[in-house]
């Protein structure tokens, strides 16, 4: 039980007891940690942090306009928005693999973030979201995602390629603390809150190959699934289905169904919708949400994302599926 204004104020100063007047980068991903982060070193210490927002093409539908907003406009922080989706989407054409398309997504994010690190040549330090439970995590050394998890969230090898000190004010902070120290510092509750987003993005959310075509489907598709969960309450709890669901997305599927609109025959492409309630991520259910919210999501989807004519919703429970389809 702490106090925030006192919280903050401590760590702002340790903040800047530990770098002086060095200079700070920071790879911003859009995620809730690594913008509380930048949040609270840019308190501490102004100008003196840079952040580098290496956008993969992969990212949801004006997600890089918000995080630009927020951190840049709102809160004042200099970012630098390095739009990479061209160079993401050309490494990627061919590889159909799930494992093959991360390991692809991972490097070519931690290359980016490395020439854009090696122009800021004061740079002394690197800053990292990372929070309590990675550190547990990575104390345990899991396999199979949860290294890619690690890999692409910390950026890893970094600071031994570029020479650069590790500066990670949130250490010994658990998920909801991070949240409650995020909206102190005046992020916006729509970001704090946010559902968990993979770092591979709608990269493992379009099944096989990735493409242009399909990106701009499913970001359409997705932002519509997003919105009426949003804005759906459920009259029992008062809260909408966004914020009673753990996770909500939407998959693309490259296969074409038939399909009827007005008098002609359509033959287009699926997508399915997937919902979990979870505590951990370990486990999940999938969310029982309501047929009248399927039936707005699904007919706002077929008649306003041309392409799209058939929506399917994921009844699989994790495990033994996962909550991504790859
Ligand atoms: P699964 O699909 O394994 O997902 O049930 C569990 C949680 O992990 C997230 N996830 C990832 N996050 N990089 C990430 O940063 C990844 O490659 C990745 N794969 C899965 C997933 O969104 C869910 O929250």
């Amino acid at each position: 039980d702490w106090n925030m204004p006192d919280y903050v104020a401590e760590a702002v100063a340790r903040i800047r007891e530990q770098v002086g007047s060095d200079e700070v980068i920071l790879g911003l991903s859009g995620g809730v940690d690594s913008s509380v982060a930048a949040a609270l070193i840019h308190k501490a210490i102004g100008d003196q942090l840079t952040c580098v927002f290496v956008d993969h093409g992969l990212l949801r539908l004006n997600e890089a306009r918000q995080v630009m907003d927020v951190m840049s406009r709102n809160l004042g922080v200099r970012v630098i928005h390095i739009d990479a989706g061209e160079q993401f989407l050309g490494k990627l054409a061919g590889v159909a693999d799930p494992e093959a398309k991360r390991k692809i997504i991972g490097r070519e994010f931690v290359e980016v973030f490395q020439v854009e690190a090696g122009k800021l040549k004061s740079a002394r330090w690197l800053a990292q979201g990372t929070i309590y439970p990675d550190v547990i995590e990575s104390a345990a050394s899991k396999t199979g995602k949860a290294v890619a998890i690690k890999s692409h969230h910390n950026v890893g090898g970094l600071p031994e390629t570029l020479n650069l000190k590790l500066l990670e004010p949130l250490r010994d902070l658990f998920k909801d603390e991070v949240r409650h120290l995020g909206l102190a510092l005046g992020l916006p509750p729509e970001m704090v809150f946010r559902h968990p987003f993979p770092g591979p993005g709608l990269g493992v959310r379009i099944l096989g190959e990735v493409k242009r075509e399909y990106a701009d489907l499913l970001r359409r598709a997705d932002d519509i699934f997003i919105t009426e969960l949003r804005n759906t309450i459920d009259p029992e709890t008062g809260k909408s289905w966004y914020e009673l669901t753990s996770q909500a997305f939407t998959v693309f599927l490259p296969v074409k169904s038939v399909g009827v609109m007005g008098d002609g025959r359509t033959y287009d492409y699926v997508v399915a919708l997937r919902a979990v309630q979870t505590t951990d991520f370990m486990t999940a259910d999938w969310a029982e949400l309501p047929y009248s919210l399927l039936k707005k999501v699904s007919s706002r989807i077929i008649n306003e994302v041309r392409g799209i004519n058939r929506v399917t919703y994921d009844v699989s429970s994790k495990p033994p599926a996962t909550i991504e389809w790859e």
